[in-house]
């Protein structure tokens, strides 16, 4: 385990897991649908390469980069877009990609612009969801796990740019972010 590491909560295979089971349920509910999945970045990385590995469809990817956080692990309440999607996402089945949602004041702004641009339909699979913390009301269909209002890192997020690239998701020892 890393040094800085406070204590495991989801490890390799727990992880793998879930992301298999989650990529079962998004099969079954996008048969016949022209399928994007939206990874906002960077979080969501890791796990949109996991998840579309286990989807057993056609599907396209593209990418979003919004930015709410600075260095620091409270929420600033503004959110930028840093990168613009690639391709139309004018009628199509958007899936976005997240890997935490916390306030949830990023993804509901990721949605509104989503939906002005006149997408099919929009869900949002989030591996981890921080339910204590939320601001704004979000219909988020596909959640791997509930969390506790804890700073986690690994499995793509992020401290200040750290930890993304660790193979599990855990509790940052307190004294590095207090
Ligand atoms: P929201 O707008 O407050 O929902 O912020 C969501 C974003 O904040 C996520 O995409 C993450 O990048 C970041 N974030 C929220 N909680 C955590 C955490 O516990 N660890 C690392 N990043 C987090
Ligand atoms: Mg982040």
């Amino acid at each position: 385990m890393h040094k800085d590491i406070e204590k495991i909560l989801f490890d390799r295979e727990t992880i793998s897991n879930r992301v298999k089971e989650l990529a079962k349920e998004i099969t079954e509910d996008y048969k016949g649908k022209d399928l994007v999945c939206i990874c906002l970045l960077k979080g969501g990385v890791l796990f949109l390469t996991d998840l579309i590995k286990e989807i057993d469809l056609d599907l396209e990817i593209d990418f979003m980069d919004v930015s709410s956080y600075g260095a620091s692990t409270t929420s600033s309440g503004e959110v930028r877009i840093l990168k613009d999607l690639d391709a139309s996402v004018n009628d199509r089945d958007l899936l976005i990609v997240e890997d935490i949602i916390d306030t949830g004041v990023t993804l509901s702004k990721v949605v509104e612009l989503l939906k002005s641009r006149q997408a099919k339909s929009i869900e949002i699979v989030s591996f981890l969801n921080k339910p204590d913390r939320r601001k704004i009301d979000m219909d988020v269909k596909y959640i791997g796990y509930e969390i506790p209002d804890y700073f986690v890192v690994g499995y793509g997020l992020d401290f200040d740019e750290k930890y993304r690239n660790l193979p599990y998701i855990g509790y940052l020892k307190e004294e590095l972010y207090k």
